[in-house]
């Protein structure tokens, strides 16, 4: 089948959190399983179009509020997949993907992305077929399948293209007020309960819920959460109701990109029954943050993380005293809210033998701590499918975990013999503490803490099993297209 991707982040273009891994990695699964598919992605200030530059071709984006012009570079196939790049300098050559340096969100963000959303379609309009499903990927393209249901909406080039859309976080909406619309081609008439409406404003990531052929999210148990009103966000009834068409499906693992046997970034490789080359990792770890030498016969702790308020930071506010008292290391890496940046920094000063930390975003120490710590630490307040702790498991770094979403699908808690890690449930700073104490006594015992990574390691979380059910949705949705356009 014919399957477009669109998206605002991609590996190897553009990234800042796991939708990027995503959208890098699941269309090669894809491609494996015969789909053609092609990435349509937006062109920032960053992104290097590499080798893959095959021409550009010059668009016309019908934007209501002024029509705008974007070069859409086509890249060459890499592993079955075409990568398209979206270049409208107006739009994305700016200082970040989504925000200002000063962690304000660009104004005109609905604009940018409608405009994306625009100039893809206009796009596909000119190829020789229809691609037979457009996959969406959070609010900043969720306005595709709202445009084809609105503005294209009597196209025939279109009548036989599907819609899915997959939630990564429900916790970003895109929020914007009713006047957009006039700006993004859209009627005010979609101003509703059942269009875009939501509680006085204009949420892009409903429209891309109720006007999309399918929806998905990233674990079986998020897809489940989002439906109470605890992790819904106001929009658990909406989500109900197309409760049919929603289904949780497992995010997978880049396993080229994130394997100790083989990762380049990291100063020695190991596997399962070499574990050697780890204890170099921490090593070079700790040196490189500039630890004292004895931290390393203490456990390191590892984060890497967007610092937001669903990553629950704040709990590790509330204990650090007392986790600080404790024998042990935590090295952290992460951008983003000021209020959390702070609270590290804080940390950082108050413990500087002991909270070794790197404010920003660097891909290369997000290995190096993958591979260097111990113990990975994601006590997150909510968490859709969460990457760090799938990697974490690959790399002997055993995760300890909220039991919440995609972290209690993936890790399994450890009774002695089996399991992976270690969860706790009440969202509380004690029943952190509590289980972290649990996890620093297992680490003194090394044949049982040695059984517990091997345990993590040969777990398998390659995308091959959720290609296959992302395909069989594009197959179920081709087959009631057909049958529509039969009936009519
Ligand atoms: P989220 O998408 O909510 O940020 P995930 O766990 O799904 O969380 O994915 C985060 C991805 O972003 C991982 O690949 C992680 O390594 C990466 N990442 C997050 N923060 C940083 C950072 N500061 N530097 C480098 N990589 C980061
Ligand atoms: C989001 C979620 C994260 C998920 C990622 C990729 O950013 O916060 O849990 O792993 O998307 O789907």
């Amino acid at each position: 089948m014919r399957i477009v991707f669109l998206a605002s982040e991609c590996v190897p273009f553009s990234k800042t959190g796991g939708l990027a891994d995503v959208a890098g990695a699941l269309p090669k699964d894809l491609a494996a399983l015969g789909h053609e598919v092609t990435v349509i992605i937006p062109r920032y200030r960053g992104t290097s179009p590499g080798a893959l530059l095959r021409g550009s071709e010059n668009i016309t984006i019908p934007l209501s509020g002024g029509f705008r012009f974007a070069g859409i570079e086509r890249g060459g196939v890499s592993k079955g997949v075409r990568h398209c790049l979206v270049a409208c300098d107006e739009f994305f050559d700016r200082e970040g993907l989504y925000q200002a340096k000063d962690g304000s969100d660009f104004p005109d963000n609905a604009i940018r992305f409608g405009g994306f959303c625009l100039a893809a379609l206009e796009f596909l309009k000119r190829q020789p077929h229809p691609p037979q499903v457009i996959h969406c990927h959070d609010w900043q393209t969720s306005l595709a399948p709202v445009y084809l249901r609105s503005l294209y909406a009597r196209d025939p080039f279109f009548r036989s293209t599907a819609t899915v859309l997959t939630i990564h976080n429900l916790g970003y909406p895109g929020l914007f007020a009713p006047d957009i619309l006039s700006q993004i081609s859209l009627d005010s008439r979609l101003f509703t309960v059942d269009g875009l409406e939501f509680f006085g404003k204009v949420n892009l990531l409903k429209g891309g819920i109720n006007f999309s052929d399918y929806i998905t999210t990233v674990s079986k148990k998020y897809a489940a959460e989002i439906q109470t009103p605890e992790f819904g966000q106001g929009m658990d009834g909406v989500l109900r109701k197309r409760a049919s068409h929603l289904q949780g499906i497992l995010n997978g693992v880049d396993y080229h990109a994130w394997n100790p046997a083989t990762d380049q970034l990291i100063p020695a490789r190991y596997t399962p029954a070499k574990l050697g080359g780890k204890k170099t990792c921490k090593k070079e770890l700790l040196a490189k943050m500039g630890a004292p030498a004895a931290n390393l016969d203490q456990p390191t702790l590892g984060i890497v993380s967007r610092f937001a308020k669903q990553k629950g930071f704040d709990l590790i506010a509330q204990v650090a005293d007392e986790l600080m008292k404790e024998d042990l290391s935590i090295v952290a890496l992460g951008t983003g809210e000021p209020e959390y940046e702070i609270l590290f920094r804080r940390l950082a000063a108050e413990f500087p033998e002991k909270f070794l930390l790197k404010v920003g975003y660097d891909n290369e120490l997000a290995h190096q701590i993958e591979a260097g710590a111990d113990m990975f630490l994601m006590p997150s307040r909510y968490e859709p499918c969460g990457l760090n702790q799938i990697y974490s498991l690959k790399y002997g770094t055993v995760p300890v975990v909220r039991a919440t979403g995609g972290l209690d699908d993936t890790i399994e808690e450890f009774d002695g013999t089996e399991g992976t890690g270690f969860k706790f449930s009440e969202y509380s700073a004690t029943a952190l503490l509590a289980v972290l104490r649990k996890a620093l006594a297992t680490y003194r015992d090394k044949i049982t803490w040695t059984r517990l990574q091997q345990n993590g390691m040969q777990k398998d979380f390659s995308w091959t099993v959720s290609a296959k059910a992302y395909s069989a949705i594009y197959v179920k949705l081709q087959e009631e297209t057909a049958k529509t356009i039969a009936a009519s």
